[in-house]
């Protein structure tokens, strides 16, 4: 059968990377979260002091990006696969509120844009795979197969991430959470190099109100019709 190429976009924390990885899983693909490399590249920022007061130096950073190793590996302590940066896992460290309050300002890096798709398309090229990220069915895959585009209340996604956070940051609020997911999708949806957008061709989901097990139900119902039109 053929191996399908599947783009799941959508809005931050409304449980995207979940039910991608949960999907791969099903079809046993490769799932690859496209935002995690993003986030690596911040951390590389913010480690080399290349980001102050919010701005990033984007001479010194494009000096060295091609030199950058982002790539995903399985870890067996983790029993999945974890983010590596130049040969280091920095899954947890790329979770940071830190990086998640400057990544927006590095993924609208043109030129940091270009490499990261560039090698999002090298682990897509054999297809059997899910990614999930901002722009994969609009920019990364435009021929994907199956485009899903993932939305919910700013409410309800705050608190899901709240949940999350505190028991990492136990003095991070729900307030500050929401500004940051608001900000995000603002800067997202509106910063010149591929925009968050749903592409035409994309299958919504608002999972506001389904609990997981009913959004993949839904989600196998729609690739399997998808499917049967290949
Ligand atoms: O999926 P996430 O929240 O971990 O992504 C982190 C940031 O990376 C997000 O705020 C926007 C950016 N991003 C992007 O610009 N393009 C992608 N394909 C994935 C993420």
């Amino acid at each position: 059968m053929k191996k399908l190429i599947i783009a799941v976009d959508g809005f931050a924390s409304c449980g995207k990377s979940t039910m991608a990885k949960e999907l791969a899983e099903k079809l046993q693909y490769i799932y690859i979260d496209s935002g995690a490399m993003y986030r690596a590249v911040t951390l590389f920022c913010l480690r080399n002091s290349l980001i102050s007061k919010n701005i990033v130096d984007v001479s010194q950073l494009l000096d060295v990006l091609d030199e950058l190793r982002v790539e995903f590996r399985y870890v067996p302590e983790m029993d999945k696969n974890g983010t590596f940066l130049n040969g280091e896992n920095v899954e947890v460290a790329i979770r940071s509120s830190e990086v998640s309050s400057l990544v927006s300002e590095v993924s609208k890096i043109k030129e940091v844009r270009e490499t990261m798709v560039k090698l999002q398309r090298e682990m897509g090229k054999n297809g059997g795979i899910v990614m999930d990220g901002r722009d994969i069915g609009t920019v990364v895959f435009p021929n994907a197969d199956v485009k899903i585009f993932v939305t919910a209340s700013l409410e309800v996604r705050a608190t899901r991430r709240y949940k999350e956070q505190i028991l990492k940051e136990p003095n991070i609020t729900l307030k500050e959470i929401k500004a940051n997911l608001n900000h995000r999708d603002f800067l997202d949806q509106n910063r010149s190099e591929s925009p968050l957008r749903q592409a035409a061709d994309a299958i919504v989901l608002d999972n506001s109100e389904m609990t997981p097990s009913e959004q993949m139900s839904w989600l196998l119902e729609k690739i399997n019709e998808k499917i049967a039109k290949i």
